[in-house]
């Protein structure tokens, strides 16, 4: 059942972003597909991260965030940024990067970046939803093509974390 979940919610088509955290001289980075745009008017966006990442008091203290687009050649960025925690290796160190006007790091090698400052936080089941305000953003590479989340099969071995059935309707 688990697996039919993760291949049922793998339909929502989603792409996968680097999101880049900072809070003063502490920087990080991680892998997430579950960002989504908000609003135009202003321009707001939204990314869902579990509080027990590294990046994650770092993103709710320094209320900063970058959005950098991976390209569909990038699966090694995903897995790079997405496989092991900033508690035991610095990912960016082995990575261009510079500070965004937030100061959230923007990879040189994405497709496209969003550069973003966190307007709220709310609490989503176990994750944390942050909305963001867009403040700059620039595309890298006219040309490329998104790197598609049902594209990285079970990369952040997202398989095992669904629930064994669904919620009864109120
Ligand atoms: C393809 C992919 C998508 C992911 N999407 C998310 C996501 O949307 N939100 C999240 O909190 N973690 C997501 N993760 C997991 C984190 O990237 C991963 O746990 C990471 O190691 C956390 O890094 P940190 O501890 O340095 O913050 C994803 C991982 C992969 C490989």
């Amino acid at each position: 059942m688990a697996d039919d979940m993760a291949n049922l919610f793998r339909r929502l088509t989603a792409g996968v972003y680097v999101i880049g955290v900072a809070h003063g001289d502490l920087r990080n980075a991680f892998t997430a597909s579950s960002v989504m745009q908000v609003s135009f008017s202003p321009l707001l966006v939204a990314l869902c991260i579990n509080p027990e990442h590294a990046s994650y008091p770092i993103l709710s203290s320094g209320r900063a965030f970058s959005i950098n687009v991976l390209r569909a050649d990038q699966q090694a960025l995903a897995e790079h940024f997405g496989t092991q925690s900033g508690r035991t290796v610095d990912k960016l160190s082995s990575t261009s990067w510079r500070a965004g006007l937030t100061g959230a790091p923007l990879l040189q090698d994405a497709l496209a970046y969003f550069d973003c400052q966190v307007i709220s936080e709310a609490e989503a089941g176990d994750h944390r939803l942050m909305l963001g305000r867009v403040v700059d953003g620039a595309v890298l590479d006219a040309n490329g093509q998104p790197l598609l989340y049902s594209a990285t099969g079970n990369l952040d071995h997202s398989a095992e974390l669904y629930a064994k059935a669904f919620c009864e309707p109120r």
